[in-house]
């Protein structure tokens, strides 16, 4: 390959303008960082391998999108692409510049996208979160108490027929939690049809609500093929349902988007599943943090963000990096609730709670299903494991006077805690 090609992307002094430029920063390895660096910002914006016949100088001037940061030590590469390359409202075309060939190219041997920025005027063309952090709070009636949400997902993760789902359900709100979730693998099999599974779900709800006199909340997952998702949406918002889930890398963000553009007027949950193909590499792919940004701008609610205590790998310091752009302030979008997800049991909720704070929805599936005494008394221990951190006592001593909890820690008090 000629060297030359890629050259003339390097603009070391260059400031690029927030509000007139995209700005992606990428973590990379390679022979030649300069070379491959100028190749990066070459493909994802106006260049080739070769030179062209057809580029005009008015192409080229315009669009080519700026190495302005260079650290070949480190390793890190800022670029920033003008704002004309992007069309609109359009996630799948701004992932095909700033993440499209770019991770296959020999130049780079790895090529990771860390974090982006986008003017306002670009955030603009998408919707954000509908409801929000807030918002999902005011549902459930916690918005002056701020506490976590504690939530379920019905296990096993499939199987069960919809008449046994919405009995899981139910015993879990019964015995505590504020929300339950669909498993990312239930769509609507054989063995649970999706619109008998939602109307004998949204029963348990409503019983649950008045035996306890607590707002409650489900999550049914409506992913499949996009238009289908979408009559899945409005039969959940028909049948008085209050959220729904999507599996938002699984589906893909342009579906994601056509959901949210439909305006159902629901939160949307949105669970991740996939997401480690692109982020669990830490040289290459697309960090978690990128992928959130675009979540929330394209407009999910409640996104799994990692449970650090849990069973997934979700390194603290990047579960806290993205818990904290979440909630902040970002393009005037709501804040979305996190979702701590994936091996948290009731133990391991006191120190969840110190590292992560009450910003945050809770979820166990096998740590509440899989007491003891079964799912009511799972939710139940889950929510005294608060209790205890909320007052203060420790797990221990609460545990003396509350049962279920003492069970949780007779059943997961030992597991390895090494976060
Ligand atoms: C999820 O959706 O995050 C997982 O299904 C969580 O299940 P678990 O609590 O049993 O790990």
């Amino acid at each position: 390959m000629r060297h030359d090609v890629y050259s003339g992307y390097l603009h070391p002094g260059f400031r690029p303008d927030p509000d007139e430029f995209v700005i992606a920063h990428f973590l990379f390895e390679a022979q030649d960082k300069a070379n491959a660096a100028q190749a990066i910002a070459a493909e994802s914006s106006v260049g080739t391998w070769t030179e062209l016949s057809t580029m005009k100088p008015r192409i080229r001037n315009r669009l080519a999108a700026k190495v302005f940061k260079l650290d070949a030590k480190a390793g890190l590469v800022s670029i920033a692409y003008p704002l004309e390359i992007f069309e609109p409202s359009n996630i799948p075309q701004f992932l095909s510049d700033v993440a499209g060939n770019i991770f296959g190219m020999k130049e780079v041997e790895s090529l990771r996208l860390v974090d982006f920025s986008i003017p306002k005027k670009y955030a603009k063309g998408f919707k954000g979160p509908a409801i929000g952090m807030a918002g999902i709070r005011r549902m459930i009636g916690t918005a002056k108490s701020g506490r976590p949400h504690f939530g379920t997902i019905v296990k096993p993760k499939i199987g069960l027929n919809p008449k046994e789902n919405a009995k899981v359900a139910y015993e879990a709100w019964a015995g505590g939690c504020d929300f339950v979730k669909d498993d990312e693998n239930l769509a609507s099999q054989r063995f649970c049809p999706f619109e008998e599974r939602v109307v004998r779900a949204l029963d348990a709800k409503d019983r649950a609500e008045s035996e306890t006199g607590e707002r409650k909340m489900y999550a049914p997952n409506i992913t499949a093929e996009t238009n289908e998702m979408l009559r899945r949406a409005d039969f959940v918002k028909k049948h008085g349902g209050n959220c729904i889930m999507v599996d938002i890398i699984t589906a893909g963000f342009a579906a994601l988007q056509t959901v949210r553009n439909a305006n159902i007027g629901l939160p949307i949950h949105a669970h991740r599943a996939m997401y480690a193909a692109f982020a669990r590499n830490p040289k290459h792919g697309i960090g978690m943090l990128p992928l959130a940004r675009l979540a929330r701008l394209i407009g999910v609610d409640q996104l799994h963000t990692g449970a650090i205590v849990g069973k997934m790998d979700a390194p603290k310091k990047e579960v806290l990096e993205i818990n904290g752009e979440m909630t902040r302030a970002w393009l005037g979008l709501r804040p979305v609730f996190p979702v701590a997800s994936g091996g948290i049991d009731p133990t391991r909720v006191p120190r969840l709670l110190d590292i992560a704070g009450t910003d945050l929805v809770i979820n166990a599936g096998g740590g509440i299903h899989g007491h003891p005494r079964g799912t009511r008394a799972g939710a139940a221990a889950l929510r005294q494991a608060f209790e205890a951190w909320h007052e203060g006592v420790p797990m221990e001593e609460y545990a003396a006077k509350h049962r279920e909890l003492r069970e949780a820690l007779q059943k997961w008090g030992s597991r390895t805690r090494e976060y």
